[in-house]
């Protein structure tokens, strides 16, 4: 038996029974392999290590009322790992391949997966490094594909009540023609001072703006963003920001809901004339804003202590289909099948 207090749960890493490896070499992907140790051994001239080729996915499962296991949206995660594999020039596993290495994670370590009743989810945390040596810069020509899961409770210890964001006017999280669209780790580096600076400020995280201008929202800390006005779900159109599959997720429902969608650029100067604001993806879900800082004049733009109408109604219809509670018109969830433990 496991003692995990699952209902207080943070967004951190618990140590689970089972990861899943698969390695690429000579032109060709091997078979899934399982391990239990979570360390790795590389070779110190790892691609991965020197010239950052290194790409991630998040994704979630969740335990229903009914027990069985869901997963959402697989298969848009492993096209997007291969997007952004592909893009710094990495061999990147098939689908097929992927959503396996998911499954079996999954059902290897499903007694870390949060009961029903506590809210929380198991995170899955596929990951994709070059590790074949070399010292000039150029791709890999071997790759480790592993996919890890560790049990979560919210992103921000707040859950579904309102952070606050400070904008960051001094610094880039990714340039327009670079690497913002696609999973790369050196993106987080990158977002980790303006981070940092934010929090020293008393802010949760960051709000970046479009790097050419500074006139544009791009997105917020790790999470897309997206504003209510006149029941209209507002979300930044740009070339610089990850495509958010919750987002994407999020725009459908609002249409079903019949609430209207806009994703275009968003200026700056709108922020004082939304009535929500929040932030979402696969760790944040949604996570209302209530107050937005500009450092450049001081402004605090102020969206409430509580989340709003449109806010909640989205959130609790996607979290009603994560956990089986609403039926998936979409066709996004995957359930798992149980298999015995070896
Ligand atoms: N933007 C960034 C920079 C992220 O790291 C994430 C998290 O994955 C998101 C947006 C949200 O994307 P998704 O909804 O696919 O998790
Ligand atoms: C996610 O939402 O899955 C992310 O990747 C965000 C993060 C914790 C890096």
């Amino acid at each position: 038996m496991i003692h995990i207090d699952w209902k207080n749960l943070p967004f951190g890493y618990i140590k689970t029974d089972y990861n899943i490896r698969c390695y690429y070499k000579n032109g060709q992907w091997g078979e899934l392999e399982i391990f239990g140790s979570d360390k790795v051994t590389l070779h110190m001239a790892a691609t991965c290590l020197h010239y950052g080729q290194e790409v991630f996915e998040g994704m979630k499962a969740f335990r229903g009322k009914d027990e069985k296991i869901r997963i959402f949206r697989c298969i848009d995660n492993a096209r997007r790992m291969q997007q952004s594999g592909d893009y710094i020039r990495m061999a990147t596993p098939p689908v097929e391949l992927f959503t396996e290495a998911v499954m079996q994670t999954i059902r290897l370590n499903e007694r870390f997966l949060p009961p029903y009743e506590s809210g929380a989810s198991l995170y899955i945390r596929p990951l994709l490094i070059g590790i074949g040596p070399t010292v000039g810069v150029k791709p890999a020509e071997e790759y480790l594909f592993l996919v890890f899961v560790t049990p979560v409770g919210p992103y921000f210890k707040t859950g579904f009540k309102p952070v606050n964001v400070m904008i960051s006017r001094n610094r880039d999280r990714a340039a327009p023609l670079g690497t913002g669209h696609v999973k790369v780790g050196g993106n987080y580096a990158a977002s980790l001072l303006a981070a940092e600076e934010a929090q020293r400020a008393g802010y949760s995280t960051a709000l970046y703006l479009d790097a050419k201008e500074k006139k544009y929202i791009d997105e917020c800390g790790p999470a897309n963003f997206f504003a209510v006005r006149d029941n209209t779900y507002i979300t930044p159109d740009s070339q610089s920001i990850l495509p958010s599959i919750t987002n994407d997720s999020l725009v459908l429902l609002a249409k079903d809901l019949g609430i209207k969608v806009e994703r275009r650029q968003v200026e700056v100067s709108e922020l004082e004339s939304f009535e929500e604001a929040g932030e979402c993806g696969t760790a944040a879900v949604i996570t209302p804003i209530g107050k937005i800082f500009d450092p450049e004049n001081n402004r605090i733009y102020d969206y409430g202590t509580e989340a709003g109408p449109v806010s909640s109604r989205l959130y609790h219809l996607l979290r009603a289909i994560q956990y089986g509670d609403e039926p998936d018109t979409h066709n996004w969830i995957t359930i798992v099948d149980p298999f015995p433990r070896p």
